[in-house]
């Protein structure tokens, strides 16, 4: 009984075995006619890309930009980036059901990303930036796909809003939305997604305030929501930023400041500048022009011993250039055109 037990199980094993090696289970047939059903969907291929690499001679496994699983020979990522392909995505890709990365960007895609594509449970890398994509972001996005780490869909025609249930997508660490048509509120959800170190939201139609949630976003190194229509005091969120992490977490400020872009031009935002900018230390790009800021330029502005870039002309700053701008020794690009400011003759250029 024992023996015979022993020999069925051995039997299982070396079928599961031998369907493996021969790499042309069901599920592998499945994941060739996902990608053939994308190359029939493009209608033009300058550089004969797929022509060339996707030859069905030859197994899926080999083709130019697909990587399989070693073991399972199921497709993991596909990348066929910059290659100015024409064309549709098919609802069919959606059933590469191993896959973690989708990489379609720089390409003349267009139409909408079939609803079968937010369905792939394991995608944790999704990128379609620079197509002429269209369509909205579907609320249920994180339900779908709950590892998602890396969502960029800037630079097409999207539009919409942006839905408050991104927040939960918890591995969320880039979001790239920038250059699109969406509009509506900065949803404060996104405050929750704590994980995120890149947030581009800019150049949409977007309207309300920065949301004071973002003053939790302490891994954030990159931020851009220039060119929309935020309004109100500008550094609510930033003030309160610094009060709820002295508040909330008692080490050394410097640590949770981990932000080096900052980019909120061309936006309605107004008031003072606040000294506390200063305390930004990481900070390489601080990009605040085209709005409607006050006040002084404050003179902890020079403690950002590793800015780069400071823009902020095109707004109604008053006062004098605090000389202590100097110290800025890695300044390259200083713009302060279109304010109300005096006394130049303070600033030392150091370097
Ligand atoms: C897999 O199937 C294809 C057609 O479906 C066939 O041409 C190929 O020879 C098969 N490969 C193996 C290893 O069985
Ligand atoms: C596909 O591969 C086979 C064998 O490697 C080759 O003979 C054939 O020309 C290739 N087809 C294309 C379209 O490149
Ligand atoms: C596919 O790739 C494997 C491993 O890189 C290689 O051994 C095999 O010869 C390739 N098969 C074809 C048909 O090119
Ligand atoms: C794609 O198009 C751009 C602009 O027309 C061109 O500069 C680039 O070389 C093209 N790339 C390929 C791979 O054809
Ligand atoms: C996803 O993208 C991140 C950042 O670009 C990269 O580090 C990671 O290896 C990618 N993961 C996959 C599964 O491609
Ligand atoms: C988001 O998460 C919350 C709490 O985990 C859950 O109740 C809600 O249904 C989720 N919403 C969506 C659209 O995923
Ligand atoms: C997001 O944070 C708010 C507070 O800002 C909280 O009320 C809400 O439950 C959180 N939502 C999720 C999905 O974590
Ligand atoms: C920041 O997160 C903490 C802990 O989750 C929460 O209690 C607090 O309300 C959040 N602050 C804001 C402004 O959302
Ligand atoms: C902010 O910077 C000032 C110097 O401008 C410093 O005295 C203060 O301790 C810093 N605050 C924190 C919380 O790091
Ligand atoms: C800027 O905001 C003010 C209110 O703070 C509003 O009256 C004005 O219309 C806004 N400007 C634009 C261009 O939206
Ligand atoms: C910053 O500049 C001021 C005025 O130019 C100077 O007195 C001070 O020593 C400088 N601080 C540092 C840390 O270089
Ligand atoms: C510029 O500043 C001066 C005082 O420094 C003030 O009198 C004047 O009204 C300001 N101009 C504008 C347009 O705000």
């Amino acid at each position: 009984m024992m023996s015979r037990f022993l020999l069925l199980h051995c039997l299982i094993i070396i079928f599961l075995f031998i369907s493996a090696a021969a790499a042309n289970t069901s599920s592998t047939i499945t994941d060739r006619e996902a990608l053939l059903a994308l190359k029939a969907h493009i209608t033009h291929d300058p550089t004969n890309f797929l022509a060339k690499n996707w030859n069905t001679s030859t197994p899926v496994c080999n083709w130019t930009g697909v990587t399989c699983d070693v073991h399972s020979h199921r497709v993991t990522v596909l990348n066929i980036s910059s290659l100015n392909l024409t064309g549709t995505i098919p609802s069919q890709l959606g059933n590469l059901s191993s896959l973690q990365s989708l990489n379609l960007s720089f390409n003349r895609l267009s139409g909408s990303i079939p609803s079968a594509i937010f369905t792939m449970y394991t995608l944790k890398n999704v990128t379609f930036r620079e197509n002429q994509l269209s369509g909205q972001i579907p609320a249920n996005i994180c339900s779908s796909l709950p590892f998602l780490e890396f969502l960029s869909l800037s630079q097409n025609m999207f539009h919409g809003g942006i839905p408050s249930t991104l927040s939960n997508c918890t591995y969320l660490r880039i979001l790239s939305l920038s250059y699109n048509d969406f509009s509506g509120a900065v949803p404060r959800e996104i405050g929750n997604s704590t994980k995120l170190k890149i947030l581009y939201l800019g150049r949409n139609r977007l309207q309300g305030e920065i949301p004071r949630e973002f003053c939790n976003l302490t891994e954030l190194e990159h931020m851009s929501l220039a060119g929309n229509n935020l309004q109100g005091m500008i550094f609510n969120f930033l003030l309160f930023y610094f009060s709820y992490a002295c508040f909330c977490i008692p080490q050394e400020l410097g640590n949770l400041a981990k932000l080096e872009m900052l980019q909120l031009f061309q936006n309605n935002l107004t008031g003072a500048l606040p000294k506390e900018i200063g305390n930004l230390t990481k900070l390489k790009e601080l990009s605040l022009n085209h709005n409607r800021l006050q006040g002084e330029i404050p003179r902890e502005f020079g403690n950002l011993a590793e800015l780069e870039l400071m823009w902020l002309s095109e707004n109604n700053l008053q006062g004098g250039i605090p000389r202590e701008l100097g110290n800025l020794t890695k300044l390259e690009i200083l713009h302060l055109w279109k304010n109300n400011l005096t006394g130049y003759s303070n600033l030392y250029i150091n370097n």
